[in-house]
């Protein structure tokens, strides 16, 4: 049986240079692109990915949108347009789940078996590293748990060393907390 420490995994790199079914990039909701991971997949998919965006806007915060991957090597990209850190108050944590769950189900609506995600929201819009980290690892494990072993691979991507640990570190303590499985709990 694929567990889900098998499936998911930490990388350090350019998101754009993976061959994977899916990537997702860390969009606003006008889709018109950006900076950071925004600008680098627009940049690399080339002037076919803002046309195909155009019809798909806007994205409200936690959703995500589905396009063709253009010149990249991934055959999708999955928009998803992370929360703006206000103290962590304002349902950031929610809204963040809810972008690496809905990434999660339009790559599985697709039929895609791999898939990339970067540190959504850890850039411009300042989302603290490691309480997004704990969030993203959380929403997948949870995802996979709920759903089933449904990909192949899923790639957390960091930017620098510092986000991978961070990260990794993330990755273990949602491993361990999904393997307390509610019948082990209860029998505590
Ligand atoms: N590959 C992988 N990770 C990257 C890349 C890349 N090519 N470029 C940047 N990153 C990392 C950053 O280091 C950061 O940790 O992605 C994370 C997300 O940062 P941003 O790209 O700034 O995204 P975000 O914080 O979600 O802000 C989104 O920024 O670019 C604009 O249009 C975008 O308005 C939107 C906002």
């Amino acid at each position: 049986m694929t567990k889900a420490g098998d499936i998911i995994g930490v990388y350090i790199g350019d998101i754009t240079t993976l061959s994977l079914d899916a990537v997702v990039n860390a969009a606003n909701s006008s889709l018109l692109g950006g900076g950071g991971v925004d600008g680098a997949i627009h940049r690399a998919a080339g002037p076919g990915l803002l046309e195909a965006c155009r019809p798909l806007a806007p994205c409200p915060p936690g959703e995500a949108r589905l396009t063709s991957g253009f010149r990249l090597p991934a055959r999708w990209v999955i928009h998803t347009v992370g929360p703006i850190w206000q103290g962590g108050g304002a349902g950031e944590p929610e809204l963040l789940a809810s972008c690496y769950r809905r990434s999660l189900d339009l790559a599985r609506e697709a039929g895609a078996a791999s898939i990339a995600f970067p540190a959504v929201s850890t850039g411009v819009y300042a989302y603290p590293r490691d309480l997004a980290a704990k969030v993203a690892t959380l929403a997948v494990t949870d995802w996979l748990r709920e759903r089933g072993p449904l990909f192949r691979r899923i790639l957390l991507v960091a930017f620098d060393e510092a986000a991978a640990h961070t990260l990794e570190t993330a990755l273990k303590r949602a491993r361990l907390q999904g393997e307390k499985a509610p019948s082990q709990v209860f029998s505590e």
